[in-house]
């Protein structure tokens, strides 16, 4: 069965390694990342976005995940990613997931307190983690995009408090990563990472994990980050291969030909990802 967050969130912060959101968009996507699961013998978070939900289905999105659980015997948390509203919380619970994210970043600091903190009590009920958003992640996801101007840092004694008073799992700060592709190197403030994980003993969490140099996250999450999102990284990769192999083969038609060796670079990305972030042999 799917498990919460907190079958090995604790584990991740006291060991030191992060476990990978890898955001599904489709059943490729949920194959490969099982698969490098397996090889690698890694817990696993399934990211779903509120744009992949509405793409894939709700029952289909749970099914898959669910399946992908049960075959490789993995502690797999199917996790609402960026959760808008309570409403979508609690239908995302409903329907069977056992992690959400409440995204209450985009709300007055204290508005963002009591909103997050009414998800937790009832996702709690239910023996469902939650994550919460402190500080404006910059980039783009879906259809929201946050210009470089408006991405906001997280401040260290609001994050402490915001974690005292919502008693969230895990805890998302802006710590200088944005969503999609970066233009330059991102700059990560270590400091921030810091100042938060030594006072608080859930993990934070680092969005906007692609494109992220690997000596940045290795040092990230030895600041003590315990989750790593990452999405852009595995679409640009299936959407290459697919692209390349469109090119090479102008007849073909079986969509199979072109999904395979697409869905085997999904594999090969997030294995070294499970690598880097040391959560091999830690399911
Ligand atoms: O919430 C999802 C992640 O933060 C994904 O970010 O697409 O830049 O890897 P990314
Ligand atoms: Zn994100």
């Amino acid at each position: 069965p799917l498990v919460s967050m907190n079958e090995f969130l604790p584990k991740a912060k006291a060991n030191k390694f992060a476990v990978g959101q890898f955001n599904i968009n489709n059943l490729e996507f949920v194959q490969a990342i099982t698969e490098a699961g397996m090889l690698e013998n890694s817990p696993l978070i399934f990211g779903v976005s509120e744009g992949a939900l509405k793409y894939m289905g709700i029952e289909y999105t749970v099914a898959m995940a669910e399946a992908a659980a049960k075959k490789s015997g993995l502690p797999i948390a199917l996790h609402l990613d960026h959760g808008s509203t309570f409403e979508v919380a609690m239908k995302c619970i409903r329907a069977g997931f056992s992690s959400v994210m409440f995204d209450g970043s985009h709300h007055a600091y204290e508005d963002n307190i009591r909103l997050t903190k009414e998800v937790v009590k009832a996702a709690h009920a239910m023996g469902v983690s939650v994550e919460g958003e402190l500080g404006t992640i910059g980039g783009t996801e879906d259809d929201l995009t946050v210009d470089e101007a408006h991405a906001q840092l997280a401040d260290p004694e609001e994050a402490i408090r915001f974690y005292e008073e919502t008693g969230v799992d895990a805890l998302a700060i802006a710590v200088g990563t944005a969503h999609g592709m970066y233009k330059g190197e991102p700059k990560l403030h270590f400091d921030i990472m810091e100042a938060v994980t030594s006072k608080i003993p859930v993990p934070i969490v680092l969005h906007g994990g692609s494109g992220v140099p690997d000596d940045a996250i290795t040092k990230a999450v030895a600041c003590g980050v315990g989750k790593i999102n990452v999405n852009t990284e595995n679409q640009v990769s299936f959407t290459k291969t697919i692209r390349e192999s469109l090119a090479k083969q102008e007849t073909v038609y079986d969509p199979r030909k072109y999904l395979t060796p697409a869905r085997e670079s999904i594999v090969e990305v997030v294995r070294e990802k499970i690598r880097l972030f040391g959560s091999s042999n830690q399911a």
